[in-house]
């Protein structure tokens, strides 16, 4: 879950950072094609003009200014045939002679020899995709001037709303948003049925141990017996290497390995002088009557495993099969050394719970006939690292109330 959740937030991290060095990059080369100044000249494909005298508006006039007796309205037509609009622009037309301004409109004239030089004002500084502009002026020269060449400057700023690669990204940002979102959505679910399996959990674990503490109490010497044995069990489980499934089934098996004693009379449970014969073949039922109740228990595969099989011994001399060394469930060898360690640190009606020491050596002389060998250095590891003593402190040791 952590590591799906980490993978989850390094993409969301990465394609946001991805996303905004694109969007970073594109708005500069937008801002510097904008304010990039171009040049157009009469070669050009995408800004081009049109001079013409309307007609009327040519006369002669020998006293207006001496050595230029023809004047003439120039009027020209500025077109931008490309896409974008053509702004802040200014124009130099190069006349083949020299010439007066008479009089002008709508900008700026300077007039220098056979150049004119126009810069619009108002309205006039745009002029915008596949359209045109107009100005004029009257100029005087010696003869009807024609245009040599001209040269217009100006910038074509980029329209980002017409180009594709804006909404491009902006639905890379849209489909982001969506993702964590729906990362979001999905992260809320998984936690609230999260809770509800742990609610789960708990129930059927709580409703197991009440059911388990049933059994304890008939025997007034094995208070939370059951409990601490599937808490031994499952850690030598760990201890082993089996995965949680694993035990979480183990937890369970161990927990209910003496159910069968439910069905075992009171007074052989709790008598307190030694047991004859009758009374220890009774005694002895208990794996066989645990089978037989937890038959129909069947969300845990075989959790009758523990209870049926937990009083075998590693070299076969046990009951109720007389199963040998590895044929005997794994789940059964584990509670057969947690039930005898929980038996040895408790006291008995029979004796005084042992020493570390004697529970120590007892295991090492039991290992192989009554314990599975590769099982005793666990359990003597939890004794020496005080596992075993921190669930005694927590759940508290036998002993008649
Ligand atoms: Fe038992």
């Amino acid at each position: 879950m952590k590591t799906q959740d980490n993978k989850y937030v390094r993409i969301m991290v990465i394609t946001i950072v991805l996303l905004i060095a694109v969007t970073a990059a594109y708005v500069l080369y937008i801002k510097n094609a904008s304010d990039n100044v171009r040049v157009f000249d009469a070669d050009s494909d995408e800004v081009s003009i049109e001079v013409f005298n309307p007609e009327g508006k040519i006369w002669e006039d020998m006293y207006r200014y001496p050595g230029h007796p023809c004047g003439a309205e120039y009027s020209v037509n500025v077109y931008n045939y490309s896409r974008l609009r053509l702004s802040d622009w200014t124009i130099t037309i190069v006349f083949d002679g020299p010439f007066e301004i008479d009089s002008s409109w709508n900008g700026v004239f300077e007039a220098d020899e056979n150049t004119l030089t126009f810069t619009p004002e108002g309205e006039l500084v745009f002029v915008e995709p596949e359209n045109s502009r107009y100005f004029g002026a009257v100029l005087y020269s010696r003869y009807l001037l024609n245009v040599e060449s001209f040269e217009i400057t100006g910038r074509m700023p980029l329209d980002p709303f017409a180009m594709p690669l804006t909404y491009i990204i902006a639905v890379l940002y849209v489909l982001w948003m969506l993702y964590v979102g729906s990362h979001i959505l999905a992260n809320a679910r998984i936690e609230s049925l999260l809770k509800q399996r742990a609610h789960d959990l708990q129930m059927i674990d709580q409703s197991i141990r009440t059911f388990t503490s049933f059994i304890d109490a008939k025997d007034s010497y094995t208070r939370n017996h059951s409990l601490r044995v599937a808490i031994y069990a499952k850690e030598i489980g760990r201890r082993i290497g089996l995965d949680d499934d694993k035990l979480q089934d183990l937890y369970y098996e161990t927990l209910l390995h003496d159910v069968g004693k439910i069905g075992i009379p009171d007074e052989i449970l709790r008598n307190k002088g030694s047991l004859n014969d009758e009374e220890y073949k009774t005694i002895k039922t208990h794996t066989g009557k645990g089978k037989e109740m937890l038959k129909d228990f069947t969300a845990v595969s075989n959790i009758f495993d523990a209870a049926y099989y937990h009083h075998e011994r590693f070299d076969g001399t046990g009951y109720p099969e007389g199963l040998k060394g590895e044929q005997i469930p794994l789940c059964a060898r584990i509670a057969s050394i947690a039930d005898a360690y929980d038996a040895m640190s408790s006291d008995r009606r029979y004796r005084k719970s042992l020493s570390r020491e004697k529970t120590i050596e007892e295991f090492k002389e039991n290992s192989g006939t009554q314990f599975d060998p590769e099982l005793v250095p666990v359990i003597i590891s939890m004794i020496e690292d005080g596992f075993t003593d921190r669930v005694l402190d927590e759940y508290g040791q036998d002993g008649e109330d």
